[in-house]
């Protein structure tokens, strides 16, 4: 054997050194040339690199995860100072032209093995990872399932259904309006000037805007704006109810929100009289309530109706008597027979002023339901605090 027998064992032992203890290139040795290594012939450059193949594949074999992984490929193939750049740099580049050759054919032969062990780890890694986690993952059909309630609509929603449905049946359509509005919308127009003293009764909440804006912006105290809006929009005939939440500052107790919920209701057209609007009244009553209900109306007072009116139907407890069953007074209409249900009129001519239609040529009437104080009447609910409470053992009644 030539005399570099001591000296080809000398990659192992550097490649040991550099990858177990991440000791300097310069002090492993891979810094070496082949002359300073004593290797002159091309069969001792075949020894060399069959040496280094193996200490490649001993480090490849122990390469069982990601973070070993990592450290097998930035050793073997860094850029700066990979075992492979070195070998280019240390024992290629200065080669004698003779070896030059056997040196580079060798090289090619390992990087060509070394890339496709460390491709080949990499995708064995990943496989057992993910099978790892399939098995993680793992159904277990025998557990029982997971149970998901069915939700229903609240109660307000179900009654704005009902409502609905009856308006629909004949002929009535729905819009909607914004809930911010402007002092415009929700009062002049519906002849309701900024010193009228009814702007008490539906006392708001007015919106920080910007000094730079246009004017104030409110919640809308009721649906009515939208009577407006749809005029705006529309020629006559209209024929619209307009459901909706409106905001008041009304202090909370058995019968008050600060939020709660309107239908309006507004039909205007060529000929429509007091007798269209009290009997499109009574019909939606019986529809609602049973068709043993009766429906009586009382002078009222709105700004954008004239004449305007207050609808009662017969207590629906107590069949109007005024009685209770069990004797005494019936404590729902305290022994009136009639219970208050909503406000209403014949639209006041001035309103038409502000939508441009004309008073002389149309007609119409309006209403405006409170859906909350309705639907606790119908259902016999107490307290109109309950639907915004959001307790299941309420909602659940009404499925
Ligand atoms: C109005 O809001 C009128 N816009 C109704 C109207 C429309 C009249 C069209 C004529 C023509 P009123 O302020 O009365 O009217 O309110 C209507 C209904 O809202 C009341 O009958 C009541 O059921 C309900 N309501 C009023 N304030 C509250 C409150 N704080 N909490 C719950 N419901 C309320």
């Amino acid at each position: 054997m030539p005399r570099w027998g001591a000296a080809c064992c000398a990659p192992t032992r550097i490649l040991d050194v550099l990858y177990s203890s991440n000791m300097p290139t310069t002090e492993a040795g891979l810094d070496k040339t082949l002359a300073a290594l004593g290797v002159a012939d091309a069969g001792q450059v075949k020894a060399l690199f069959g040496g280094l193949r193996e200490q490649f594949d001993a480090e490849a074999a122990k390469a069982g995860d990601e973070n070993s992984w990592k450290a097998l490929r930035d050793g073997w193939l860094g850029r700066k100072s990979g075992a492979l750049t070195l070998v280019t740099d240390n024992w290629l580049k200065p080669a004698t032209p003779e070896l030059k050759r056997a040196v580079g054919a060798s090289l090619n032969e390992l990087r060509t093995h070394v890339d496709a062990q460390i491709e080949a780890r990499r995708a064995a890694i990943e496989a057992g990872a993910e099978s790892a986690a399939t098995a993680k993952e793992r159904v277990d059909l025998s557990l029982p399932g997971v149970v998901r309630p069915f939700g229903s609509h609240h109660l307000i929603r179900q009654v704005f259904q009902e409502i609905e449905d009856i308006f629909f049946s004949i002929g009535f359509s729905v819009v909607e309006g914004p809930e911010i509005e402007t002092p415009y919308y929700n009062f002049e127009a519906l002849n309701i000037p900024e010193h009228h003293p009814v702007r008490d009764d539906m006392d708001t909440f007015y919106l920080d805007v910007p000094k730079s804006a246009p004017g104030p912006l409110l919640l809308r105290t009721h649906t009515s704006p939208v009577q407006i809006h749809t005029m705006e929009r529309r020629e006559p005939p209209v024929r619209v109810i307009v459901p909706g939440k409106v905001y008041r500052r009304d202090n909370p107790d058995a019968t008050h929100s600060f939020m709660f919920h309107q239908i309006e209701g507004l039909a205007v057209d060529a000929d429509i009289t007091f007798c269209d609007f009290t009997g499109t009244i009574d019909y939606f009553v019986k529809q609602f309530f049973g068709e043993g209900v009766k429906t009586r109306f009382r002078p009222s007072y709105f700004p954008f109706t004239e004449p305007s009116v207050e609808f009662d139907a017969s207590c629906v407890f107590c069949g109007g008597s005024g009685a209770a069953k069990s004797g005494g007074t019936c404590g729902k209409c305290k022994g009136a027979g009639w219970i208050e249900l909503f406000g209403a009129g014949m639209v006041d001519p001035a309103v038409y002023g502000f939508v441009n239609y004309d008073p002389a040529k149309v007609s119409g009437f309006a209403f405006g339901i409170g859906i909350d104080r309705l639907a606790m009447l119908k259902y016999g609910i107490d307290d109109i605090q309950v639907f915004f409470q959001n307790d299941v053992r309420f909602l659940r009644q009404f499925p």
